[in-house]
């Protein structure tokens, strides 16, 4: 007699996906190929799975389909190695979502002109993805954003197609932490926060980054995750609001605030080092904690750290300015008609990123107090600004000795500050790159 053939359950949805995400034959996404999703989608690529990276810029997709890189931390061979591969498919067209196991959404989360959240860019990612939305698909937000817009924006989008979360498609949040230019960490071991809606949602989410990030960290919802971010962020912003005030209130009592510094983290516990600046740039540390603090507002809460930080820092481009006009009144030169060159445009040293960075608030106020203004910055070769184009001016010599103040607003490796010191007819240094140095010519923050 025959034995009756026991049937093999049929895996859910959740079992085939980790199933294919373990044998790395999940074809994933990643839309937005900007600082985050860049290289996020290369990481994914030298893992083995087929990805697929949308982004609306034509003209950056073309690159990329050409081997280039126009990010800094991503080498042109990788991404020419995975084109040639088959491993990585830059696009435009977000149909290919139709057959991807996993979408990363990495758009941009800029403020509005009110400096409220604008989260169009999620919007308009997410609605291309519930157009595609199939059963087995994995959505992880990445994108900096308010605590409550995966569960109260992004999923409602994604079940109004009728499919259910935990279910029939997987939604996470996954905060990016990648900090560009940073040689140490980067996005492959960097540790990633993964939030998930349901237990299976955060358990998917988990498998997929597991195949080739370091170490993955689990939390209890996406809201948690969200909020991980903001408030890294919002230290961040709040520890330099505290030393940009520390900084102000040594110069009017005489004190080196960076002598004070550099002792005090000689203590081994109990403290960490920020420094003093010409003000918050680039895309995180100036945005992020206003979504937080405007999501508060609608629980009625008032984040005050957050708004007093926002103001101390928001100072500091307009304090450097008055530190340049006391500079040149040593000489006695008034700012109106001087020529200020202002040093690194970029937010921070050695990279070329000048989103939010306050060198351009620096000189867009030397300009309208009546300065003549150039900048240099090996990293910045031409700049858009107040509708023009301008060139970063080489640093020679006789350049140097052309300006009637030079600004270092970014420290960058590559100028030479023996030749600033020797040749600039005076100096504002606001980032203590003359540390040190004894000279009539330098005005320190
Ligand atoms: N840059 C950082 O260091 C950093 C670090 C951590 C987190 N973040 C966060 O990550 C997110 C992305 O930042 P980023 O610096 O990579 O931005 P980015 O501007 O460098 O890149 C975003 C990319 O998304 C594309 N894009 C915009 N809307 C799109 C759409 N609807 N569909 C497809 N592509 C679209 C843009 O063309 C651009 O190429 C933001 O929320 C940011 O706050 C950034």
């Amino acid at each position: 007699m025959r034995s009756p053939r026991t049937r093999t359950p049929r895996r859910t949805p959740a079992q085939q996906l980790l199933r294919r995400l373990d044998r790395r034959r999940a074809h994933l996404s990643v839309i937005g190929l900007g600082y985050v999703g860049l290289p996020l989608a290369v990481e994914l690529g030298k893992a083995g799975f087929r990805v697929s990276g949308i982004d609306l810029q034509e003209k950056r997709v073309a690159q990329l389909a050409r081997g280039r890189s126009y990010v800094q931390d991503v080498p042109a061979e990788d991404v020419a190695t995975l084109v040639r591969a088959g491993l990585f498919h830059p696009t435009t067209d977000f149909s290919v979502l139709r057959h991807a196991d996993a979408v990363n959404v990495c758009v941009p989360t800029p403020l509005s002109k009110m400096r409220d959240p604008d989260v169009s860019y999620i919007v308009a990612a997410v609605e291309q993805v519930a157009r595609y939305l199939h059963r087995g698909m994995l959505v992880i937000l990445e994108s900096t954003t308010y605590p409550g817009t995966t569960t109260e924006l992004l999923l409602p989008m994604l079940e109004k197609t009728g499919m259910k979360v935990g279910e029939d498609f997987f939604l996470a949040f996954s905060p990016e932490r990648v900090d560009p230019g940073n040689p140490t960490f980067g996005t492959r071991n960097i540790p990633k926060v993964v939030g998930g809606v349901t237990p299976t949602c955060t358990q998917v989410a988990l498998k997929l980054y597991q195949q080739r990030l370091e170490h993955v960290v689990p939390v209890s919802s996406p809201q948690v995750a969200e909020m991980v971010k903001l408030l890294e962020n919002t230290f961040r912003s709040v520890n330099i609001g505290l030393v940009n005030e520390m900084a102000l209130m040594c110069q009017r009592m005489g004190i080196d605030v960076w002598e004070v510094i550099d002792a005090a983290k000689t203590k081994p516990f109990g403290f960490m080092p920020f420094y003093p600046g010409p003000g918050l740039g680039g895309h995180c540390i100036p945005i992020d904690p206003f979504y937080l603090s405007w999501k508060a507002r609608a629980a009625g809460f008032e984040a005050r750290f957050i708004e007093l930080a926002g103001h101390v820092n928001g100072h500091m481009p307009e304090h450097v300015v008055d530190l340049v006009a006391q500079n040149l009144n040593r000489r006695g030169r008034a700012v109106h008609g001087s020529k200020v060159l202002v040093l690194g445009v970029a937010y921070k040293a050695d990279i070329d990123d000048t989103r939010e960075s306050p060198s351009l608030d620096i000189m867009q106020t030397l300009l309208q107090r009546g300065a003549r203004v150039d900048y240099s910055d090996p990293h910045v070769p031409g700049l858009e600004f107040m509708g023009a184009r301008r060139e970063s001016v080489a640093l020679t010599p006789a350049r140097l000795r052309g300006y009637d103040c030079v600004v270092v607003a970014t420290a960058h490796a590559g100028f030479d500050y023996p030749a600033i010191l020797r040749h600039a007819r005076g100096i504002v240094d606001t980032r203590n790159a003359f540390k040190g140095r004894r000279s009539g010519k330098i005005t320190r923050l």
